[in-house]
């Protein structure tokens, strides 16, 4: 009988149990999936995107179901930098699972301040968040510009005492100009992809159904898109890579890992199914396995391009 696939991986230093990590606004603070599974299962959980001060988000409706994913414009709701060392990462350090803060500033300066308070109360890595299609100031903004995207990763690995992965948006013309400019200025590894700028209209009203008029999309209908960015960046910079877009399986997951990520987020897809993650961590097990590999990181990587 073959020995099991070993399933860990490193994340930029991080070593994670297995390559699932839950992406961020997807899981909130893990409280409600909680009920469902022990989080230690898992082997990262990505918190739900934080700013220096509360936020109620934006109004509603935000959600809007389309073929094969989801419109959002949550506007990043949220209970602030504080709450969240106060009442929800001593409730999260009580599983044996990797805890990644996921920060969205207005100035390169809140950030900085995010990454100091959020590494003295002991998270494991930070999520930079540049790439938030919802809100006005900060997220798409730093996104797409490469010294902007430079400036924000500088200041948030000056006052960060843990890894800092940078969150890409696939809302750009080249995403590998953004991955290097955020690679020269530090960052220990990238993540991708976040949400595809996407609108719905009612054709009754005509009006958009997202009361923000457009939302970010997600769900299995962008991971042909995530596959092929994460693909590009790996070529392009040699930090690792968090892959996520539309992972539901095990082989959505795998696609992502050949490509060239490290570990993988899991999203859109809990939506549906709350075990869907372990249902991606087991899937992967069993590719690795019968694809003779001892170690699921043999993936990464592991594409053969024509
Ligand atoms: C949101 O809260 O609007 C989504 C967060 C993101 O896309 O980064």
């Amino acid at each position: 009988m073959r020995n099991a696939v070993d399933l860990r991986v490193d994340l930029a230093g991080v070593e994670l149990k297995n390559p699932v990590v839950m992406a961020s606004g997807t899981f909130g603070f893990g409280r409600e999936y909680g009920q469902f599974y022990d989080l230690s299962e898992l082997g990262g959980i990505c918190v739900k995107g934080l700013t220096a001060a509360p936020r109620e988000g934006n109004p509603p409706p935000r959600i809007a179901e389309t073929p094969m994913g989801i419109l959002n414009s949550v506007g990043l709701q949220n209970p602030g930098v504080d709450a969240f060392i106060a009442q929800e990462l001593p409730f999260l350090r009580q599983y044996d699972v990797k805890v990644i803060a996921n920060i969205s500033g207005n100035t390169p300066e809140e950030y900085g301040e995010m990454c100091e308070k959020l590494s003295e109360a002991g998270v494991d890595m930070i999520e930079v968040n540049i790439s938030c299609p919802n809100v006005k100031a900060g997220g798409l903004a730093y996104g797409t510009r490469p010294e902007l995207a430079a400036e924000v990763t500088r200041m948030a690995k000056e006052h960060s005492a843990v890894p800092v992965m940078v969150k890409l948006s696939p809302n750009v013309t080249d995403i590998t100009e953004i991955a290097r400019a955020v690679a020269d200025a530090g960052a220990d590894a990238v993540s991708l992809i976040n949400t595809l700028r996407g609108m719905r209209i009612d054709i009754a009203t005509r009006r958009p159904i997202l009361k923000m008029n457009t939302g970010g999309l997600s769900g299995p209908a962008v991971l042909p898109v995530a596959v092929r960015m994460v693909w590009e960046v790996a070529g392009a910079v040699n930090i690792p890579i968090l892959g996520m877009g539309g992972v539901a399986k095990g082989e959505d997951a795998a696609q992502l890992m050949l490509a060239g990520a490290c570990a993988v987020a899991v999203g859109t897809a809990c939506f549906a199914d709350p075990y869907a993650p372990l249902k991606v961590r087991d899937g992967l097990a069993k590719i690795a396995g019968e694809q003779g590999l001892d170690k699921v990181s043999g993936l990464t990587g592991s594409v053969r391009p024509w």
